[in-house]
């Protein structure tokens, strides 16, 4: 479930599994409609999928985005008895609670940014001048990949707290925040398949979570992804499953939250070693678009083992050895919703070179005007080589094929690895 461009990767993956019959996607989008059946219920619609599920006596159900396992969509599938590859929304607080995931990482001894958590100005403000207001402050809910300010002088800090906490700009997510010491360096995205006990991680990816080139710009909900990552080995991967997941999945488990599906680790390689900036709940997006394409093993059959609590007998997973870039074409001025300007149609689709992948997300069919824009993040281009710099320019010749008004993306992903 769900309709982002993460999703249609998913889509895309499972219909080449030999397991699979037939492939729903709730509610899907205008890409996933063309390789599985789309049905019109919303990725949070708890009752309606549950009956939709019994109707269709689904095999599994895969948990696409964060509002599906908050909304206790896994709960409510589980307990009617159905294959779920998504955790709980007790386990999935992890993501949708910051205070959750920092006091767990605390407890857990997993290497994380010092941290306090407020929910009044004053002390928030004098944790941050304490740090010479380099902090970044953090809505403790689910704010869509933008409910964090970094900020650079205690002015900043204090108005980033105001907008929170007085100006209430974030509604509820920002009624409790998370300041903390404020951490340099590159990122890097760690997803690991669990069972609640196993994990399995997936090929390393970097997402680029401003708008704009050269890092600039808002934070969205991720422009572009590469994977693997420049400089991140084997032992870096090991490190992230060792030291970040396998805790974070026991502490979980010992409080009667058992989590099952992908935990996602946001990490920053700082001077001092690796440091945990957030987890999710779900397959990242962009990340999923790059990491999936790279992986050889059948992914419904990872998935359901972990569903079913069985990921200790499932072999080694297999990735192909070719990289991957992913370019995400925006609505003009995401990621601002409200100057955003949408249904626009878009052109160019039929036009793609060789290679190319195009995993849509905000795309509506409309019997009038065809393929339009329905939001943010419209799709994104994808594409697979043996070089960082084939992958890149091929994506690239993807993403500047598609046409909209206003469209535009950014050109220096992975740019650094070559
Ligand atoms: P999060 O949603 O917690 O991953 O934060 C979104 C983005 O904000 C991260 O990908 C980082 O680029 C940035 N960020 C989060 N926490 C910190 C921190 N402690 N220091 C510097 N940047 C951060
Ligand atoms: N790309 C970051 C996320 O999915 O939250």
């Amino acid at each position: 479930m769900g309709s982002g461009a993460r999703e249609h990767a998913l889509v895309w993956k499972c219909v080449q599994s030999e397991l699979v019959e037939r492939v729903y996607c709730a509610p899907g989008n205008g890409g996933t409609g063309g390789m599985a059946r789309n049905v019109p219920i919303g990725a949070a619609d708890v009752v309606r999928l549950v009956d939709f599920a019994r109707r269709e006596k689904l095999g599994l159900i895969v948990l696409g985005p964060e509002a599906a396992v908050d909304a206790g969509v896994g709960d409510a599938l589980r307990h009617a008895g159905f294959n779920v590859f998504g955790p709980n929304r007790g386990a999935g607080r992890i993501e949708s609670s910051k205070s959750f995931a920092k006091k767990l990482m605390r407890h857990a001894g997993i290497p994380t940014a010092d941290f306090e958590t407020f929910t009044q100005p004053l002390p928030a403000k004098a944790w941050a001048r304490e740090h010479d207001g380099r902090v970044a402050v953090k809505a403790d809910g689910l704010a869509r990949g933008k409910g964090v300010i970094v900020c650079e002088s205690v002015e900043e800090s204090e108005n980033a707290i105001d907008a929170m906490l007085v100006e209430q700009r974030f509604g509820r997510s920002g009624a409790t925040i998370v300041v903390e010491e404020r951490l340099d360096g590159p990122e890097l995205s760690v997803m690991g398949v669990t069972d609640g006990t196993e994990v399995l991680a997936l090929a390393p990816a970097r997402d680029y979570k401003r708008a704009h080139d050269g890092d600039t710009g808002a934070n969205t909900g991720g422009m572009g992804a590469y994977s693997p990552p420049k400089a991140v080995d084997d032992a870096v991967v090991q490190e992230v499953v060792d030291g970040v997941m396998r805790p974070a999945i026991a502490e979980l488990a010992s409080s009667g939250d058992e989590f099952r599906g992908v935990l996602y680790a946001g990490l920053m390689l700082t001077e001092k070693g690796l440091r945990t900036l957030e987890f999710n709940a779900r397959f990242g997006d962009p990340e999923a678009q790059v990491v999936l394409p790279r992986l050889a093993s059948d992914f419904v059959a990872l998935a359901l083992a972990a569903a079913k609590g069985d990921l200790a007998s499932h072999p080694e997973l297999r990735w192909s050895a070719r990289v991957s870039v992913g370019i995400v074409v925006a609505s003009g001025n995401y990621p601002d919703d409200v100057a955003m300007k949408l249904g626009h149609r878009i052109r160019g689709l039929a036009e793609m070179p060789p290679g190319v992948l195009i995993f849509h997300a905000a795309t509506r069919f409309d019997p009038d005007s065809g393929l339009v824009t329905d939001g943010g993040r419209v799709l994104t281009s994808v594409a697979l080589a043996d070089t960082v710099a084939q992958a890149r320019q091929t994506a690239l010749a993807g993403a500047r094929k598609v046409r909209f008004e206003g469209a535009f993306f950014r050109s220096d992903i992975a740019e650094e690895a070559i």
